[in-house]
């Protein structure tokens, strides 16, 4: 332990001399060519503009990559969604300097949304027990976190000491769809429970079926609609333009030219339902975009630069521009391109995930007994937020 100490106290100065060395330099931490490319042009364009600060730009293999680069000084920025920033946080001690700002409802990207069919009356959020559920995919977080982490949160289901979530969330419904449940990536021993691949459908030949695919017709958003329409779940969750994506021509297959909007309503937690417009005071959880992850003695200083930078390219109409990825041959570069503009974050990375996203992550810690036992389920349920071998050590250590 105080080899540890004294490892620590050394890293920290190491990281504040480089950090001394380096103090107008930004780098950024990209994980495809395309995303390099735009970084590049970004710090041309800014150095010929003579923009206080320089920016750098560092291939990252991987969101994880990226925050272990960030904490060991490698690189100094990254933007990340929002259940990366949950872990960045929680298991790395980063922080944000900035997020971004889309056209509507600031900080938030999307509500998750639990959606039945208007004619299945007396069905509430609150009494879901035995009943049958329909999800985009195992893990995701609009399809396993949020809705998981709603059932642990208002006490319908209990995780239990083994943190078995799979095998709790299989012993609640009656029967349900969550395609990639069995799959070996997330189901090692093999012994997740059947009846959460029982409400999915596989593809034309009955083949795929539970598949974490598209070869799965219930996979994805538009997949858990489907299934609730096609009357196989009583409840899907998805976001809250699913609906919306799916109707009025927007989708051509069968089952959603036949919907109709008077069809489904959104069912609320306090154990209402509503309108499907009403989705502003009738979600699971706001899910906030991306934002920008630094180490948190870098919050100021990366936002300044971010401020400089935005205030020379955030809506140029001519030249670069830093919320547009045309000519890239890809999306959503360093930015979302759906970003009107970035907006500071003082407070921790908590405050700006929110509350009704930060307590359903809070669902999957499992109560503080992650740190106390060493079973493969525990190290299952942990490797949500964190990597295996991170948590391994952070259990070895009684860290984090
Ligand atoms: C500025 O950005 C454009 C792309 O918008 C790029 O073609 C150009 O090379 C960049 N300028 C510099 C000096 O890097
Ligand atoms: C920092 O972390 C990255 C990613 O794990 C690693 O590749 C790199 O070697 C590390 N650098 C230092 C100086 O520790
Ligand atoms: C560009 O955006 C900045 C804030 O990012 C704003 O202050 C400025 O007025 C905008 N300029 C134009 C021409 O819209
Ligand atoms: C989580 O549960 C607590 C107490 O049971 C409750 O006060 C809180 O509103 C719940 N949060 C959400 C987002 O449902």
């Amino acid at each position: 332990m105080f080899k540890m100490l004294l490892w620590c106290l050394c890293w920290k100065n190491c990281i504040q001399f480089h950090l001394n060395l380096q103090l107008r330099s930004v780098s950024w931490c990209v994980l495809s060519g395309a995303e390099e490319r735009k970084c590049l042009d970004l710090a041309g364009n800014a150095t010929a503009l003579n923009i206080k600060g320089s920016l750098q730009c560092i291939r990252g293999l991987s969101a994880r990559d990226c925050m272990d680069k960030i904490k060991n000084g490698t690189a100094d920025a990254a933007s990340m969604s929002a259940d990366d920033i949950y872990a960045a946080g929680l298991c790395h001690g980063l922080d944000l300097a900035a997020g971004e700002s889309h056209n509507r409802v600031d900080g938030i990207s999307y509500y998750v949304v639990a959606m039945a069919r208007r004619s299945s009356s007396d069905l509430s959020l609150l009494e879901m027990h035995e009943l049958s559920s329909c999800h985009p995919g195992i893990r995701t977080t609009v399809g396993w976190t949020v809705p998981i982490g709603y059932l642990v949160n208002t006490s319908q289901i209990s995780v239990g000491e083994q943190c078995n979530f799979p095998k709790a969330v299989g012993n609640f419904f009656g029967y349900s769809c969550v395609p990639g449940v069995k799959d070996p990536q997330h189901d090692p021993r093999g012994n997740n429970p059947r009846n959460l691949c029982e409400a999915c459908i596989g593809d034309e030949n009955d083949r795929h079926i539970c598949a974490n695919n598209h070869r799965e017709r219930h996979y994805g958003e538009a997949g858990a609609l489907r299934c609730v329409a096609e009357n196989l779940g009583d409840v899907a969750f998805v976001k809250h333009t699913t609906i919306f994506d799916n109707v009025d021509g927007n989708n051509q297959e069968s089952w959603a030219l036949d919907l109709e909007l008077e069809d489904l309503k959104l069912l609320c937690p306090d154990g209402t339902d509503a309108d499907l417009d009403e989705y502003e005071r009738c979600h699971l959880a706001a899910v906030p975009t991306n934002a920008v992850v630094v180490r948190v003695e870098d919050k100021c200083r990366v936002w300044k630069y971010l401020e400089r930078l935005q205030n020379a390219f955030g809506n140029a109409t001519v030249g670069f521009g830093l919320f547009s990825s045309a000519g890239y041959g890809a999306s959503d570069l360093l930015f979302s391109d759906a970003t009107h503009h970035l907006q500071r974050v003082l407070g921790r990375y908590t405050s700006w995930l929110g509350p009704s996203y930060t307590t359903m992550l809070q669902a999957f810690e499992c109560e503080g007994k992650i740190p106390y036992a060493f079973t493969l389920d525990l190290l299952m349920a942990a490797c949500v937020h964190c990597s295996c071998s991170h948590y391994r050590v952070l259990l070895m250590t009684g860290f984090c």
